[in-house]
């Protein structure tokens, strides 16, 4: 192979899907490894990254990578069925191949919330994202306070890795409160009935030294920011991930940018005080 094509930017790497787990009718996630054996031992990220995933023959997508940083050999991923790329995914079976590119964008800053009470805020496929720093805070837990979870979905059938939020729940110092909109629980749910933002208020969360990440819909993040700001959170401890369309994901092509910034590049992790020097529409 000549050191034109070695050198391409946009050339995936070849996965092998080693699981496929189904959460909802039309969310599922996915577990791959590197074809190449050197690749999969030099291969690093840090979480909160995402990667540019191909379905070959339909096209690329953007995905976080949900899994911890912390876990070796595999990297996830969760994607709803949307449109002609997850369509593709969606067909996808163990042991087939797709293609990735990444790790992309900055991260976040776990080094920097150490010591710090984590609330993690989350809705719907929003779960994903916020998943790996959870995992990640687990697996180094005494360089964090208390940890706080809420995470809320339209409808029972809606909330996704439901086994994983019982686990985070068994330990110590982990608070989770699950939640669906009114109407959307079933006869045997046990948990909250309300809005993501609603929940939050009422939930009495301890928010003293705390950082707050909040990930969904926006109309979800628009309502949770001002019960944040009246719990005492700063602008700059509260931080969310953009979902802007890219394509390039390495900032060449420009599709994803905000103002100054481009998001695969600059982001796609930031603090609501940096989104607050960006263009109304972003948040
Ligand atoms: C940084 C980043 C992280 C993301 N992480 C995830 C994730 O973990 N899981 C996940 O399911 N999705 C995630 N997305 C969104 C995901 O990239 C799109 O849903 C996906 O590319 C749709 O591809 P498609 O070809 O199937 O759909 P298309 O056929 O391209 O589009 C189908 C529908 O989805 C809409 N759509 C496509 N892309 C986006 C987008 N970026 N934002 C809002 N609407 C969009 C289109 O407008 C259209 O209505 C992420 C996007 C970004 C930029
Ligand atoms: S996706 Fe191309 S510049 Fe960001």
């Amino acid at each position: 192979m000549s050191d034109v094509m070695t050198d391409n930017i946009y050339q995936p790497d070849l996965m092998e899907v080693v699981q496929v787990r189904q959460h909802t009718p039309d969310v599922r996630s996915m577990r791959v490894r590197f074809l190449d054996e050197d690749k999969a031992k030099a291969f690093s990220f840090s979480v909160g990254q995402f990667g540019i995933f191909s379905a070959f023959g339909y096209g690329e997508s953007t995905f976080n990578i949900c899994s911890s940083s912390t876990w070796k050999d595999f990297i996830e991923f969760c994607f709803r069925r949307t449109g002609r790329v997850t369509d593709a995914l969606w067909r996808v079976q163990e042991g087939d191949t797709i293609g990735f590119r990444g790790p992309y964008g900055n991260f976040y800053p776990m080094d920097a919330w150490k010591g710090r009470n984590l609330i993690f805020i989350g809705g719907g496929i929003a779960m994903p994202p916020i998943r790996c720093a959870i995992w990640y805070a687990l697996e180094n837990r005494k360089d964090y306070g208390d940890i706080t979870i809420v995470y809320g979905a339209r409808a029972v059938k809606d909330l996704v890795f439901r086994d994983e939020l019982e686990e985070w729940a068994k330990h110590e110092r982990v608070r989770v409160v699950q939640c669906v909109d009114p109407g959307g629980e079933t006869s045997d749910w046990k948990g909250e009935i309300g809005f993501v933002p609603a929940v939050v208020e009422r939930a009495n969360i301890p928010a003293d030294d705390a950082i707050a990440l909040v990930i969904g819909p926006p109309i979800m993040i628009k309502f949770t920011l001002p019960v944040l700001a009246k719990m005492g959170l700063a602008d700059a401890d509260i931080y969310t991930s953009l979902e802007n369309r890219m394509k390039c994901g390495v900032g060449k092509c420009g599709r994803c940018n905000t103002g100054p910034v481009y998001v695969c590049k600059d982001g796609p992790v930031f603090t609501l005080e940096q989104m607050k020097t960006l263009p109304a529409d972003d948040m």
